[in-house]
């Protein structure tokens, strides 16, 4: 298999699944610190104070009651709190990424971190201080960091204050964030990505327990044009600030196929791709709402604040880079009572000749040649897989060994399609695997939904001295990055 000379092998994670340490040295609060452990059946809840100050919690993804306010309480667990305490164990980390041979590390800053409230004019100094120092120990190991600046953490006072970029002071927020970043970090950082799985704002809408209304769908577009904008304007600025800055959209990239050859499905099948995928890639890549736009705003009565600033900065902030993430497809149909996968998270009927995790996500390397080739077609940007793995449970031996050949085998599988994807002509520069330290499932909350090359010892009751272990997969990692992909 060839891969490019330069190909930036590598892995991925996220500040608030494994930083842990969410209220040191100033750091202020995450929707993340507000929500409880899940599984895969249970939802993960969010804990408010009501309107009279006695605790509640929701399900994730629904609205507090009127007048209540987020908060942490007593005897509730977290996981997001201690994370896998990456933010006293970052050098031990580093140091066995770079035993792996990594090239790239994709880690996000905790927004607040920098700007505990969001609303502040002046930066956290600890916060800087932290991830200068992680930067430091990557660039030590000739590891290039690949940052995301939002990756669901942003600052909960803003999300009280204004809804969850329900207001256009978001955008300005968001700007003096990301420029602090590209000046703080100037010569450490050169590779940015705006905002994690932008898409996720639709593409998870029905994942609501409630239907979803047309105040949902106006409050998810709305989000997305001053995320955009946000975005725009920080491509912008990152180019002014240093003009070796790349910078690239991120999506969360599930290929959907039609379940059967009726035309009607596959009539639905496009108009997905439209809505939960292109929708935002056209944005940030070519500068524009696609021509589909206002159907889909018409649809559910959306009326959208787009000032013709806005369209100009749009058009002059494009991304210089397409990534995403890629871990399963699904199936759309028009058909009634199709079969489902069951599990957190999937959507859509299940594919015959496709196998399941214990979570419900098929396993299907064709589905992401298929995302490279689509999404190359179209804006022929340079491309980059920023997530992909298995989630799995896997056990510590006594003797300290983890055995994961399952996961050996699904990224084998998805390399020799990242393989075919580079032969087809796509222009494919990285490969980041998710999770390649174990940390806190974003979707249940879980420790024991483990990704990682690296075991961490943690359990989901929070018991465990963290102490990180090799999995066997690490040493096959090891031996694929230094074959440049020959040797999986
Ligand atoms: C992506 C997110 O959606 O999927 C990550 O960017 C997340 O934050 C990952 O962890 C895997 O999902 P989960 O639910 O298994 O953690």
């Amino acid at each position: 298999m060839n891969f490019p000379k330069n190909f930036y092998w590598g892995g991925a994670t996220a500040a608030n699944q494994c930083e842990g340490a969410y209220d040191v040295d100033g750091r202020g609060l995450a929707k993340t610190d507000v929500t409880t452990a899940g599984t895969n059946e249970t939802p993960r809840f969010i804990t408010f104070l009501d309107r009279n100050g006695k605790p509640g919690r929701v399900a994730q993804f629904e609205h507090l009651p009127e007048g209540a306010q987020y908060a942490v309480l007593k005897d509730t667990y977290y996981p997001n709190h201690d994370g896998i305490d990456f933010y006293h164990h970052y050098k031990e980390d580093i140091r066995l990424f770079a035993k792996m041979g990594f090239k790239m590390y994709r880690m996000s800053i905790a927004w607040p971190r920098i700007f505990p409230k969001g609303t502040e004019s002046r930066p956290n100094k600890k916060g800087i201080e932290f991830y200068k120092n992680v930067f430091q120990e990557l660039r030590k190991y000739h590891i290039e960091p690949l940052v995301t600046i939002s990756h669901y953490d942003d600052p909960l006072y803003m999300i009280e204050k204004h809804g969850d970029w329900q207001d256009r002071k978001w955008i300005a927020s968001y700007l003096r964030y990301a420029e602090t970043c590209f000046k703080e970090f100037h010569g450490l950082v050169h590779y940015w990505l705006t905002f994690n799985e932008i898409n996720s704002s639709v593409m998870f809408l029905d994942l609501n327990m409630k239907k979803t209304t047309d105040a949902d769908y106006q409050a998810a577009y709305r989000k997305l044009h001053y995320q955009f904008v946000a975005s725009a304007r920080a491509v912008k600025l990152a180019h002014k600030i240093d003009p070796g800055n790349v910078v690239g959209c991120m999506i969360c990239g599930i290929t959907e196929y039609p379940l059967t050859p009726d035309p009607m499905d596959m009539i639905k099948f496009q108009k997905d791709w439209q809505k939960v995928v292109h929708y935002c890639g056209d944005v940030q890549c070519t500068g524009t709402y696609p021509y589909f736009a206002e159907k889909l705003w018409k649809e559910h009565h959306v009326k959208l604040d787009i000032t013709p600033k806005d369209r100009k900065d749009l058009a002059e902030g494009t991304v210089d880079l397409y990534t995403f993430s890629y871990y399963n497809s699904s199936c759309v149909t028009t058909h009634k009572n199709p079969v489902k996968a069951k599990g957190n998270f999937s959507m859509g009927a299940k594919n015959p000749y496709l196998e399941y995790s214990e979570w419900g996500w098929s396993t299907d390397p064709e589905g992401l040649r298929y995302f490279l080739n689509e999404i190359y077609d179209r804006y022929g940007l340079p491309m980059m897989v920023v997530e992909n793995g298995l989630g799995a449970m896997d056990r510590l031996e006594k003797d300290g060994t983890i055995h994961d050949p399952y996961r050996i085998d699904y990224l084998r599988q998805h390399i020799r399609a990242m393989a075919e994807a580079l032969e087809d002509g796509v222009d494919l520069r990285g490969y980041l695997t998710w999770g390649c330290i174990d940390l806190i499932s974003a979707g249940t909350g879980e420790i024991k939904k483990r990704y990682g090359f690296i075991y961490v010892d943690r359990d989901p009751k929070g018991n465990g001295d963290m102490k990180r272990y090799k999995k066997d997969s690490f040493y096959w990692y090891k031996r694929v990055i230094s074959s440049n992909g020959k040797r999986v």
